[in-house]
């Protein structure tokens, strides 16, 4: 599939197909009308007869237009247009995308894009389009057999229109950066649907490998179990004791900056498939824990971003790697084991493994980078699910600055975040009355203190944390399957971070 930004006339395209938006109680948009007129009002007669009212996301194909080169016309259905904002703009590109999807059509220009949303710039259009199409395009069917009945896109190009000439370098920078993103939320759901027995450690750390081959500017490093044992990270060791995979320290190093500036530092919770341990998981949907790797994902597919988009900045990314599953040689709640940080840890669960390969993962990074600022993502707790749903990943953090920088980033992109505390006075749950500190805080506040968990070993550093088990993968189902979130956010900030310290 190939993307186009171009600026035409939608009555003059010769495409399978043209998009053109319709509001609220039948009001054609611009290039609705001029496609109208030139039809001598098919439009307008379609829409008297009640079969299109500009209902948000409502679709209606039209087949040869008179006076229209294109051989269908796409009305889609774009809500009030007071109302039209970045939520109703989203939707309208998430059903033209389904419409064109279903038919045969093997190129489309697409006017949506030129329709005003207050406040946003034709790159910013460009690129929302771009990715909400993509998204819907995306299939994962690697693992069906020969006889599946492949269900492929017949789509081949696709053109989204700017209303002016001038505006074409904007729509173009934001089809750039939208086709890199892209990219990397489909690198993200492909590592996060491959399923457990596929994607290992092991396989993460080959993917880092490949990605360092494919970018001249990103080198890769892994680091083996015996590594990690001289390094002393007891904590993620102890994780991955009750699994035969041997477990993988991924660390990729972008350098886009100069060498003196400090990077940004991602680092992802890679837990290939989490079955709780010993304190094992019950049976319903335990196969979604194969998403537990989501965080992981995302920080590879971050590295390509800026790799592909080539920012004038430096980004580390780090994974570590592992299983969780029950075994004779498993953790056992109730051991105490001893991070790389020096901090001794009660494993009162199991389960809760991703705190223990990160705060290793967390301490490795303070000591050999001098980081700008530190960001971890981690499908973390069921907690998190609880509080914010779907729709938002929590965000914890030590720096203020920091928080509003990513909320921003969110917000722009739409893979958003919300605000959730990380005040002292939950660290408390955290007590043990044999370790340092205990694996798990009880019930309440469940993502809190799995954040102030963490907290204990990012102290010296300007630190988020972002806790993406609701919104890294949908649930259940047909529609089951990886979202790649956070990739957009995460791309976002590292564009406006480019932006601010990128040296040209
Ligand atoms: N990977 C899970 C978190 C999770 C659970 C994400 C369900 C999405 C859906 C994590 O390792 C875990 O098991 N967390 C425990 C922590 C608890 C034992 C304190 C949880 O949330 O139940
Ligand atoms: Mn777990
Ligand atoms: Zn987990």
């Amino acid at each position: 599939m190939e993307y186009f930004v171009k600026s035409g006339h939608s009555s003059k395209q010769r495409a399978a197909c043209v998009i053109v938006g319709i509001f609220s109680r039948r009001k054609p948009s611009a290039s609705a009308n001029e496609i109208d007129t030139a039809s001598a009002g098919v439009i307008s007669s379609v829409m008297r007869r009640g079969d299109m009212d500009g209902d948000i996301g409502q679709t209606l194909m039209l087949h040869a237009l008179p006076n229209i080169f294109a051989d269908r016309v796409l009305l889609v259905g774009c809500g009030r247009e007071r109302d039209f904002d970045e939520t109703a703009f989203r939707k309208a590109n998430a059903a033209a995308a389904r419409a064109l999807q279903a038919t045969g059509s093997i190129d489309a220009v697409s006017f949506l894009t030129e329709i005003e949303v207050k406040g946003r710039d034709p790159q910013w259009k460009i690129k929302q389009a771009l990715l909400t199409t993509t998204d819907r395009f995306y299939r994962f069917d690697r693992c069906k057999g020969d006889s599946a009945v492949p269900k492929t896109i017949k789509l081949e190009r696709l053109t989204f229109n700017v209303e002016r000439r001038s505006d074409l370098p904007a729509g173009e920078a934001g089809l750039r950066e939208g086709l890199a993103i892209s990219q990397g939320v489909a690198f993200a759901k492909d590592l996060g649907n491959l399923p457990g027995n596929i994607c290992t450690p092991t396989y993460l750390a080959d993917q880092a490998r490949e990605l360092g081959r494919r970018n001249s500017k990103v080198r890769v490093k892994i680091l083996e179990q015996a590594e990690m044992e001289k390094l002393g990270m007891g904590a993620l060791l102890s994780v991955s004791k009750g699994s035969r995979q041997p477990p993988k320290f991924i660390i990729m190093e972008y350098q886009g900056g100069k060498k003196e500036d400090k990077p940004v530092v991602l680092v992802g919770k890679g837990l290939t498939f989490d079955a709780g341990g010993i304190s094992i998981k019950p049976a319903a949907k335990m196969d979604e824990m194969k998403y537990d790797m989501c965080g992981g994902a995302s920080t590879l597919a971050a590295l390509q971003v800026v790799a592909d988009l080539d920012l004038p900045i430096n980004v580390v990314g780090v994974v570590p790697a592992s299983e969780n599953l029950p075994d004779g040689a498993a953790n056992k709640p109730g051991d105490i084991v001893k991070s790389m940080a020096g901090i001794t840890i009660e494993v009162l669960n199991t389960d809760a493994e991703g705190r223990l390969i990160l705060c290793d993962a967390l301490t490795y990074v303070e000591r050999n980078y001098d980081p700008e600022v530190v960001i971890d993502m981690a499908t973390l707790t069921g907690a998190c699910v609880v509080a914010l749903g779907p729709h938002a990943s929590g965000l914890f953090s030590n720096t203020s600055a920091l928080a509003r920088k990513l909320l921003a980033a969110g917000d722009e992109i739409g893979d958003r975040a919300w605000e959730l505390p990380l005040w002292e006075d939950y660290q408390d749950m955290l007590r043990s009355p044999f370790a340092d500190v205990a694996n798990v805080g009880g019930r309440d506040a469940g993502a809190i203190t799995a954040a102030c968990f963490l907290h204990r070993f990012t102290r010296k550093m300007r630190w988020a944390h972002l806790d993406i088990a609701g919104s890294a993968w949908i649930s259940g189902g047909m529609n089951k399957g990886s979202t790649g979130r956070p990739v957009p956010l995460l791309a976002q900030f590292l564009l406006n971070h480019a932006a601010r310290h990128g040296n040209d």
